[in-house]
């Protein structure tokens, strides 16, 4: 499919896809996030991709929701729109792991739509923001709740209340995201680990992102429960098979995804 706001490159079974509004430092307007929705979408079904990496550009991941776009709209408006509700869902209902490739500027929506993804790895220039409270709003998709679960109560009440950004050690040191490299070499880097993970069992790795996810969801005994169960129902797949024996004869595990 043909895309306006976004670019997708695959190799190696790992899709990039690169938010494409440089004019307006990639903010989310309604175009772009409907076309990200179907692209994830589509990723998820191709055969092709084990892996996504969502990235913007170097001067900005994604500068929030499209203020122009947004400004003049009543009540009704973004009610009856839902604004990026139902393309957040779609967003994070991608099974295939998602990792957020991060450098500038990721605020507003930005940091939202790089804290939906499944871990974010940045560039030492980043920076996170919830700035809606400047703009006589809070955060639409997800903020006050995702970024309290990373960072906890008091920063996150910090961010939302101040509109302050945090910077990429600051990022790293309060969990917002697992890694910080340089800039230059954020994209590399991404592809490196995405390319890691599509080298193992998508179905453990499909299994592993939906565990990982329920311990934002369910209490400690039901997460763990889940846990067990879907542990347990690897064993019904060739690739533990595989995976075990090529360990104990010392080879690598060749994964088919049965
Ligand atoms: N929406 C629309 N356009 C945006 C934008 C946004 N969120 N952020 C930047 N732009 C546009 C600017 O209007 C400007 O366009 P023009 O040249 O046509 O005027 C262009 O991108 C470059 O931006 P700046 O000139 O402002 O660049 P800068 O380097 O001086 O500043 C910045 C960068 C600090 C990121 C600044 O652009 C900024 O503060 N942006 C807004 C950040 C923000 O408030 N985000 C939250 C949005 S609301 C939201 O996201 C709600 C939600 O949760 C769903």
């Amino acid at each position: 499919m043909a895309y306006q706001t976004i670019t997708i490159e695959i190799e190696d079974y790992v899709a990039l896809i690169r938010l494409n509004r440089p004019e307006a430092l990639n903010a989310l307007n309604s175009q772009l996030m409907g076309e990200l929705a179907d692209a994830l979408t589509e990723a998820d079904r191709n055969e092709k991709v084990r892996c996504i990496v969502l990235t913007g550009s170097e001067k900005a991941f994604a500068a929030g929701a499209d203020i122009k776009e947004m400004a003049e709209k009543t009540f009704v408006e973004v009610y009856n729109d839902n604004i990026f509700g139902a393309e957040i869902d779609r967003i994070t209902a991608t099974r295939k792991p998602i990792i957020a490739a991060v450098s500038g500027y990721a605020l507003g929506g930005g940091c939202e739509l790089a804290m939906a993804c499944d871990f974010i790895i940045c560039s030492d220039n980043a920076k996170f923001g919830q700035p809606e409270i400047n703009l006589g709003v809070i955060a639409g998709i997800g903020g006050t709740q995702r970024l309290t679960r990373f960072v906890g109560k008091s920063k996150s009440m910090d961010m939302h209340l101040t509109g302050r950004f945090m910077d990429a050690a600051e990022a790293e040191r309060s969990g917002l995201v697992s890694r910080v490299v340089p800039a230059a070499k954020l994209i590399p880097e991404v592809l490196t680990v995405a390319k890691k993970i599509a080298e193992k069992s998508q179905i453990a790795a499909i299994a592993a992102k939906e565990a990982v996810n329920r311990a934002y969801e369910t209490t400690l005994n039901e997460g763990i429960l889940f846990e067990r169960r879907s542990f347990q129902a690897l064993f019904a797949t060739d690739d533990q098979k595989e995976g075990m024996a090529a360990f104990l004869e010392k080879r690598e595990a060749q994964f088919r995804d049965r």
